[in-house]
């Protein structure tokens, strides 16, 4: 059994990044940005915009973090959008999800020019992302697909089952591994709540992502020996113990499940920081016009 260091991988790109980046500065040109809308006070939400900027840092990227209260109109957010579509010194910009009640998030996304969505949230972006065109892909599926990429891990012909049907992971998810390409050429099966023999279909599988947002939700009854699992849930569970009150918890019974694994992501550690690495590159394609020219 192998873990996935997904930390390790992470500062491999970002170091990798950061070197593209200092020879463009030092050849004169400007620093890619990428800006951040956070709306209200969410913990979690705080925690990743705060981590996304620290990223910028290593990655030598300009950043700027945008703050706004919960009761900001949904105008007031639209107009900021525009000025941010319109800004040429800004190649990327992310509106932290989610947004208090009153606020449209599909309205929202849709105002984001999609040569600046680095989220990969905009339909255009999604619909590009379906069909094989270059787009911004959402950043959990892009950083499994890289740590898939430098593990070397086989998915031709092998059938990969996609627990959760979120738009930003198991649905792209789904769709990028039964895609014509490395990794991808998968089978893939979608579950989600209404499936009714999950465990049937798991035992069935080459590769497991888990992506529901249940905690310890695959059990070792459930996985296949040898099988690859990808654990995506990141769910604060309260821990007097803890420092900071809570511990991640993924979706993977990670003590039973690992022993059975050829290869298994750890929660921390695994796919979080891939995930933030992918929005880096994201940014960094759209300062290089890579995806819309
Ligand atoms: N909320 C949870 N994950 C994300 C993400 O990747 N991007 C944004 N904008 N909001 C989120």
């Amino acid at each position: 059994m192998q873990i996935i260091d997904g930390k390790k991988i992470a500062a491999e790109i970002k170091a990798e990044i950061r070197a593209e980046v200092e020879n463009l500065a030092a050849a004169g040109k400007r620093r890619p940005q990428l800006v951040a809308i956070i709306v209200g006070n969410d913990g979690a939400s705080q925690t990743y915009v705060a981590g996304k900027e620290k990223a910028c840092g290593e990655c030598g990227f300009k950043s700027q973090v945008l703050r706004f209260a919960d009761s900001v109109g949904e105008a007031e957010l639209l107009s900021v959008i525009a000025r941010l579509n319109a800004d040429e010194e800004v190649d990327g910009f992310i509106v932290q999800l989610p947004l208090p009640q009153h606020i449209s998030e599909q309205r929202v996304v849709e105002a984001i020019d999609p040569k600046k969505d680095v989220d990969g949230f905009h339909p255009t972006n999604v619909g590009r992302m379906t069909i094989g065109l270059p787009a911004y892909v959402s950043a959990t599926p892009a950083g499994i697909r890289e740590l898939l990429r430098r593990y070397r891990i086989a998915t031709s012909g092998k059938h990969c089952v996609v627990l959760g049907r979120s738009n930003i992971v198991g649905r792209p998810m789904a769709n990028l591994l039964s895609q014509k390409d490395t990794p991808g050429d998968s089978t893939v099966t979608m579950c989600h709540s209404r499936t009714r023999n999950i465990k049937d279909i798991c035992l069935t599988a080459d590769i497991i992502v888990a992506a529901l947002g249940q905690p310890e939700f695959l059990t070792a009854d459930m996985v296949p020996d040898g099988a690859v699992v990808v654990d995506v849930g990141t769910t604060r569970v309260p821990a007097a113990d803890a420092k900071r009150g809570f511990r991640l918890k993924g979706d993977v019974k990670f003590d039973e499940v690992a022993p059975k694994c050829s290869y298994i992501t750890p929660v921390p550690g695994g796919v979080g920081p891939m995930t933030i690495v992918s929005l880096m590159k994201n940014t960094l394609r759209a300062y290089k016009k890579e995806v819309y020219g």
